[in-house]
């Protein structure tokens, strides 16, 4: 009788028990991310802030330095009222701590790539103070239709973000664009490979109003940028050259020389047959204008436009 009446509750506290411990010990990277958002949601909702701020995730987070690194780079600096250390700290970025600091187990917002937060909702965090003018056109962009993460390109933890060094930009690019790294590498290439030059000398990483996320409005006002010898006006121009660099050229490499996207003649004949033409020239001893070996350039060398009266052939 008295083993009886020992047992029940002793069974509802351990069924309780194990209840509530399949409950906690449900991995909360075993979440959907609807789950996950809803948490979080839940405990923005209520507030759920840390009253010791960065001291309450330190106690167990110091000893993993990439944490710490966070000290080293702006946004462990309370540079400003806006910045994350003079505000609500870590939490600032990964939320409400809640119930984490029972063991960590409660989510926080994280946002290396196996997080199981949305994009979006991983970006809007760092959008609510990164919102100026110079992220006008991510909403639209390239990037963000791909659900590209500011944290694919950005390392908020450490001194110094390699997506704001020039010396290593490149490698934050390629590691996605790998058709532009063998491009950089072939025998013509802007000499992006030794980083003199940069994707976002011409690129913006966060979007443009121009196509392909170009810094200038157009293809050719971005190669203008830096080859002003080449807009013109000219007295005799050469339609495909005004209307669009890269017919001929391909900016990020090419196995041709002078970045072309084929060699003379192949490149001049998808547009110029060479019926006619052959029979007017050819009457110069020695010279064959569609032989091999032959380049339309030897006659026709001023391809992007001349300033000579006699000109118009391009030939001067
Ligand atoms: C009682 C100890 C404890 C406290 C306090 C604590 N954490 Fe954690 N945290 C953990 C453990 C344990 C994990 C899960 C294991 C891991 O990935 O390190 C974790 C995981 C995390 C992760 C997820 C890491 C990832 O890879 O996704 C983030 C982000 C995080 N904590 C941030 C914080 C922040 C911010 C605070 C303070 C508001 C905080 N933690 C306070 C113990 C703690
Ligand atoms: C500006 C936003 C921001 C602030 C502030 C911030 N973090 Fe993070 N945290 C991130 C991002 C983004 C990552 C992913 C890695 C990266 O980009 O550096 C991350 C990663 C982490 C991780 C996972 C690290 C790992 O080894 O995978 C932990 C834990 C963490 N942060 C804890 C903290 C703690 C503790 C603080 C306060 C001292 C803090 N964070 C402040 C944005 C922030
Ligand atoms: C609480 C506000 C806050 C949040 C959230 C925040 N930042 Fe910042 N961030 C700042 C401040 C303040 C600076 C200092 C420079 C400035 O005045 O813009 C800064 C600077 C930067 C810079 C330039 C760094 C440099 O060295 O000049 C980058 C890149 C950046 N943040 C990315 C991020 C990313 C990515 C996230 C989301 C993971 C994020 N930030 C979240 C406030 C924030
Ligand atoms: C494709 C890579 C990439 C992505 C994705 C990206 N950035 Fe950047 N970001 C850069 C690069 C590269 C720079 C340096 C730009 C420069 O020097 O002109 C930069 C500069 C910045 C700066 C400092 C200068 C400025 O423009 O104010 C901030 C802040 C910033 N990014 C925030 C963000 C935020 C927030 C997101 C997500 C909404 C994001 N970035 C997404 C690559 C990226
Ligand atoms: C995390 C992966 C990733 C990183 C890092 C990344 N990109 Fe992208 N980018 C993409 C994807 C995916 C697309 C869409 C598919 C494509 O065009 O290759 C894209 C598209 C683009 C486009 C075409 C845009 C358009 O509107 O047509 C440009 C330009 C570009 N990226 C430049 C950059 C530059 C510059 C950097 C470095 C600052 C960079 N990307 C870093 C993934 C990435
Ligand atoms: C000299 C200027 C210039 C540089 C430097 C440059 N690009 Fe581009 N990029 C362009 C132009 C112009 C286009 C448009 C090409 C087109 O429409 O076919 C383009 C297009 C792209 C596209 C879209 C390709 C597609 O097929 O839609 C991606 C992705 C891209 N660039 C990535 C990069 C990366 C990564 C780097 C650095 C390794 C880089 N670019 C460096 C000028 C440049
Ligand atoms: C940010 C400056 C910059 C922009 C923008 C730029 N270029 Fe260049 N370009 C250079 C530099 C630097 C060189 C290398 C000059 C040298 O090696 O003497 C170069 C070289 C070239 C070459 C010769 C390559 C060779 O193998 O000798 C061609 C062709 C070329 N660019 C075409 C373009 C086109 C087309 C565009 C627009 C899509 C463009 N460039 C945009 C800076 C730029
Ligand atoms: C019809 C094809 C074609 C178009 C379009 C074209 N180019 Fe070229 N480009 C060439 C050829 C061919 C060469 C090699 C010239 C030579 O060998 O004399 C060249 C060479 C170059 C060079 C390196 C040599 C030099 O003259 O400085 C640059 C830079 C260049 N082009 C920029 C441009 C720019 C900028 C545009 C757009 C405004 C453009 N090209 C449009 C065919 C073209
Ligand atoms: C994308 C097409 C295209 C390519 C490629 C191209 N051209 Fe042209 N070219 C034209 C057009 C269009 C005209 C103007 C024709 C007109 O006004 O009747 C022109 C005009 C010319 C002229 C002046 C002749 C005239 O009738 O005005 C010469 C010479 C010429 N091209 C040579 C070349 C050479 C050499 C190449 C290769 C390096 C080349 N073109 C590549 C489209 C092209
Ligand atoms: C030996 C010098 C020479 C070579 C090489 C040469 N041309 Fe010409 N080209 C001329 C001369 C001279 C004219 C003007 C005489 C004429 O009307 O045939 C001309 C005229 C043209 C015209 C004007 C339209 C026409 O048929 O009259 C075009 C287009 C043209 N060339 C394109 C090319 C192309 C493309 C190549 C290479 C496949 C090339 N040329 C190679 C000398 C040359």
């Amino acid at each position: 009788m008295k083993k009886y009446c020992y047992s029940i509750p002793l069974s509802i506290a351990l069924l309780g028990m194990i209840l509530t411990s399949i409950a906690q010990a449900t991995p909360w990277n075993k979440l959907t991310s609807d789950e996950l958002e809803a948490t979080l949601v839940d405990k923005f909702a209520a507030g759920q802030y840390s009253t010791k701020g960065a001291d309450s995730c330190l106690m167990c987070h110091k000893k993993n330095a990439t944490v710490m690194a966070i000290f080293d780079g702006v946004h462990g600096q309370a540079t400003s009222t806006d910045s994350p250390m003079a505000g609500l700290q870590c939490e600032a970025c990964h939320g409400p701590q809640g119930r984490h600091n029972k063991g960590g187990k409660e989510p926080m917002i994280s946002f290396n790539p196996d997080s199981k937060l949305s994009v979006t909702a991983q970006n809007t965090v760092c959008q609510g103070c990164h919102n100026d003018a110079s992220q006008m056109a991510w909403h639209n962009s390239t990037h963000n239709l791909e659900e590209i993460a500011c944290t694919d390109c950005h390392v908020v933890h450490s001194a110094k973000d390699p997506a704001l060094n020039p010396l290593t930009v490149n490698n934050t690019c390629t590691s996605c664009h790998s058709q532009e790294k063998a491009d950089m590498s072939k025998r013509s290439s802007h000499p992006l490979k030794w980083d003199q030059m940069t994707c976002i000398d011409c690129h913006s990483p966060h979007g443009s109003m121009g196509e392909s996320a170009l810094n200038q409005p157009s293809i050719n006002d971005t190669c203008f940028s830096c080859h002003a010898e080449k807009r013109g006006p000219f007295l005799w121009e050469h339609a495909p050259v005004t209307e669009n660099c890269i017919t001929c050229h391909n900016p990020h490499g090419s196995v041709n020389e002078n970045l072309l996207n084929s060699r003379a003649p192949q490149l001049c004949q998808q547009c110029h047959a060479n019926d006619g033409h052959a029979s007017k020239v050819v009457t110069q001893p020695g010279m064959d204008a569609f032989g091999a070996g032959a380049s339309c350039l030897n006659c026709h060398s001023q391809i992007h436009g001349s300033n000579h009266p006699a000109g118009s052939l391009l030939q001067r």
